[in-house]
């Protein structure tokens, strides 16, 4: 077991595949990034060497699979299926979706439960200008098939003021259709917004999304476990969704996230 000197215990493993992306969504990626070069990257074993050392050590039960986009690690495949041997009690992957028909038969046939998908818009244009690539199309494609596959869904979204302020309900109303839990995450500020007033000028906190979800539905409080990072409400008769409120109400006391990169190094913090 890991316990730091906060007394917080790590039961949550976050693996990424890559650094790699196959988008390059204006909040995440400054013009002309470069990204680290696959050669610092731990291969398929190395990486699941690690991802079992940290299990066994630490005593993680969850485990979750994340990128850049995994799906375009070629080391996916193998990774997932040696995670899902490993018998945990629960794995999910983070994925924007843009690979998931190609690789929805193996994902099936693991039997993984647990999917997130993201989504920031559901305007096919703002989508191009938001990720600057990738086709809206295609996300709702695997959306759908997630769901068929029996798979528990969750849509993350990233609210921005220049780019899908106008989707906050959209976004909901399409995810309620679908049993699907929208999850709002207050933009960080990480990375290149750190740099500039990019950030003060694109953030959209809890209280506006609140509000503007407020104009359309009643909502309630719900009940979320202990180290969730999302401020959980339901909107009776009608389904639930979620705020991670990074920035207006940080969840760092009860956070139970270890975090293994591409290169091997194991973290506590995202914002690190
Ligand atoms: N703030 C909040 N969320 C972010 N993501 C990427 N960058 C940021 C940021 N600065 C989101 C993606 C995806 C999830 C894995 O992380 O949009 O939904």
């Amino acid at each position: 077991m890991i316990i730091d000197r906060l007394g917080r215990q790590f039961k949550n493993l976050r693996v990424s595949l890559t650094s790699a992306c196959n988008y390059a969504c204006t909040y995440c990626v400054p013009d002309g990034k470069k990204l680290q070069p696959l050669s610092h990257e731990l291969n398929g074993e190395e990486l699941f060497h690690a991802v079992r050392l940290v299990v066994e050590g630490a005593g993680v039960n969850r485990l979750r699979i994340t990128g850049g986009e995994p799906l375009l690690s070629k080391k996916f495949e193998e990774f997932l299926r040696g995670v899902m041997s490993l018998g945990l009690d629960d794995v999910g992957i983070t994925t924007n979706g843009q690979l998931l028909p190609r690789y929805m038969p193996v994902i099936r046939e693991t039997g993984l439960k647990r999917i997130n998908i993201s989504l920031d818009t559901l305007d096919a244009s703002k989508f191009r200008s938001i990720a600057r690539s990738g086709d809206l199309a295609t996300v709702q494609k695997g959306i759908e098939m997630s769901l068929d596959a029996g798979m528990r869904v969750k849509i993350n979204t990233v609210p921005v003021r220049s780019g899908n302020e106008n989707q906050i309900l959209p976004l909901l109303d399409y995810s309620l259709d679908r049993q699907i839990e929208l999850r709002y995450i207050e933009l960080m500020n990480m990375g290149h917004l750190k740099y500039s007033n990019l950030y003060a000028q694109e953030y959209i906190g809890m209280k506006e999304i609140l509000s503007i979800i407020q104009e359309k539905y009643e909502i309630r409080p719900a009940n979320a476990p202990v180290d969730s990072t999302s401020i959980r409400y339901e909107i009776p008769g009608r389904g639930f969704f979620g705020i991670i409120a990074n920035e207006s109400e940080p969840f760092c006391r009860t956070c139970s996230r270890l975090r293994i990169s591409s290169n091997g190094d194991l973290y506590g913090c995202l914002s690190n």
